[in-house]
């Protein structure tokens, strides 16, 4: 990991101009971190429609340059974001949007080998850590250069609900889940801090709540079921993404080395190989630096463990 590779400057081509793309630019182009933003999408008019309406708003934030484009602009790209793909229909097995899906991921990584890019390929289509294998192998690129949001929403969504219940701001609270971008995800306590203080020991100073077991498994569940609530209010998830994404590519872009949960491929990490998921990774320049491997409890090891088997499953479903 950690080659040196040429920085291809601060240039972010967006793949998929559908709600999750175009709010990530749109939260992008504000954050100033970009200096040229690209949306990409097999619907053509889409992609011109959104870079026209995103540029229209050029007065009011930084200067960068917006546009849709094709291909021959995955060359030079800094990051290639990933958000191509589509929704499950009616009547349709996981398998069958998995199987296309994953199609649809094994076309455009074809595309950016045949463009030579020397950026980072950051997946985001779900399920992200499934896409992020396949990516990964279709490219036969370094792990480090190709990752997946996984769970960098997930533990957003963690800290701002573990802010609310604990009553103090979430830039106080540090909190990670970890392990599949789904159903299987577990909050990884052993390395939650409030105040700079863990659980453990902020909980008994604090006295909040008498049932913390109790509200601990509430909060883990809330922060799982969060996606359905917002697909059952208002059909999709972006807004939140979004920011997650401006996160990791600002990590990126400025190789900040931040710790966050991006979905990488282990190779023997934690005991687990040939697997992508969710744990602390050092993000910068090239992509994933390092994997911290932090001492997780055996509880939150035979987690890790549990969404390791979800996800080899699917892999298998996919390659039978
Ligand atoms: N990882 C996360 O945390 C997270 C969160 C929310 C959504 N998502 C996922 O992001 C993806 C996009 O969601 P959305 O709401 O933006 O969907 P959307 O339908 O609004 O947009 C998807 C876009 O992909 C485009 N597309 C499809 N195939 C393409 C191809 N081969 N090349 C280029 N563009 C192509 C479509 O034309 C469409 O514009 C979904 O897979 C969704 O599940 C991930």
């Amino acid at each position: 990991m950690n080659q040196e590779q040429p920085n291809p400057g601060r240039k972010v081509v967006v793949v998929g101009a559908g709600n999750v793309g175009a709010t990530f630019c749109y939260a992008l182009a504000q954050s100033g971190l970009a200096d040229e933003i690209v949306l990409v999408d097999r619907n053509a008019d889409l992609a011109k429609g959104q870079a026209m309406d995103l540029a229209h708003g050029q007065a009011y934030f930084p200067a960068v340059s917006i546009r849709a484009g094709g291909v021959a602009d995955y060359a030079d790209a800094g990051v290639i974001v990933i958000t191509a793909g589509r929704a499950s229909k009616a009547n349709e097995t996981r398998l069958q949007l998995l199987t296309q899906n994953a199609a649809i991921m094994s076309a455009i990584i074809d595309d950016i080998v045949a463009q030579q890019a020397t950026g980072v390929i950051l997946v985001v289509s779900n399920p992200v850590d499934v896409l992020t294998h396949v990516a990964q192998k279709r490219s036969g690129w370094g792990r480090d250069r190709v990752i997946g949001s996984g769970t960098v929403l997930d533990s957003a969504r963690f800290r701002y609900l573990l802010s609310e219940h604990c009553d103090v701001d979430v830039h106080n609270v540090h909190a990670y889940m970890l392990g599949e971008h789904g159903d299987s995800e577990f909050a990884a306590w052993s390395m939650t801090h409030v105040a700079g203080m863990p659980m453990s020991e902020y909980c008994p100073m604090c006295r909040k709540c008498s049932d913390w077991d109790g509200e601990k498994r509430r909060l883990e569940q809330a922060v799982r079921d969060s996606a359905y609530h917002i697909i059952g209010y208002k059909g999709s998830t972006y807004f939140g993404v979004g920011m997650a994404l401006v996160r990791i590519v600002g990590a990126i872009l400025r190789g900040e080395n931040s710790v966050l949960t991006v979905s990488t491929r282990l190779d023997g990490e934690f005991g687990l190989r040939d697997v992508c998921l969710s744990v602390p990774c050092v993000v910068g320049r090239q992509g994933v630096v390092r994997i911290v491997e932090s001492r997780l409890s055996e509880k939150e090891l035979s987690a890790l463990q549990g969404s390791a088997d979800v996800l080899k499953r699917a892999l298998d479903e996919l390659t039978a």
